[in-house]
């Protein structure tokens, strides 16, 4: 069975692969065809994560999975959330404005979060599900493994951050994981009932 992964990252489409094949599941993730531009301008994860799904489908009529990602930092009502990419121009930028808009806050709480949508070859949404990693925000980076606001996000249950984690330990925990997580197993009893 092949995916059309909506999503023109292809390290993100190896990665899959790779926990796809751990699981020892009969699915390929592929890149969509070319022309794939969505308008994210969703106002959440999920309807961002639908924006991408129907636009790999749009040109693929495939089965379809997307995921929209980001951080959500209570003390600044739910910020930087779907505007965590462009929250400032650079990765460091992005982490010294949070830490800015957060100064003098006692409520450090904060979650990554993650959207799936998966489309089955009709165009119809046959999974969709929401993935949480829950932490806190730290006054200073530690850590220099993962990518974005990981160095200052503090993983619940741990004393070190998401840059802290090797790539296997936060993948166990991720957002990110926890929705495939999901997809694959109802993947999986799809492919039983076939
Ligand atoms: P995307 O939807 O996966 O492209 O993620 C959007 C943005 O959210 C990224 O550019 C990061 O700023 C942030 N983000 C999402 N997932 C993570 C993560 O696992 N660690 C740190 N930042 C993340």
């Amino acid at each position: 069975m092949q995916i059309v992964l909506a999503s023109s990252n292809k390290h993100k489409v190896q990665e899959i692969n790779d926990i796809v094949k751990s699981k020892g599941m009969d699915i390929e993730f592929i890149l969509p065809p070319d022309g794939f531009d969505p308008i994210e301008n969703g106002e959440t994860f999920e309807e961002n994560s639908l924006i991408k799904a129907k636009a790999a489908w749009d040109i693929s009529k495939n089965w379809v999975l997307a995921d929209d990602s980001g951080l959500c930092i209570d003390a600044l009502n739910g910020k930087p959330g779907i505007y965590s990419a462009r929250y400032a121009e650079t990765p460091a930028l992005r982490i010294e404005r949070v830490l800015k808009e957060l100064n003098g806050a006692e409520n450090r709480k904060a979650h990554f979060s993650c959207a799936m949508t998966l489309l089955n070859p009709n165009g119809e949404i046959a999974y969709k599900v929401q993935g949480i990693c829950s932490g806190s925000i730290i006054k200073e980076t530690r850590g220099t493994n993962g990518f974005g606001y990981d160095p200052i996000f503090l993983v619940d249950g741990d004393t070190r951050t998401m840059a802290e984690l090797s790539e296997a330990e936060k993948n166990k925990i991720s957002h990110r994981s926890v929705a495939l997580n999901q997809v694959l197993a109802f993947l999986k009893e799809l492919q039983l009932s076939h």
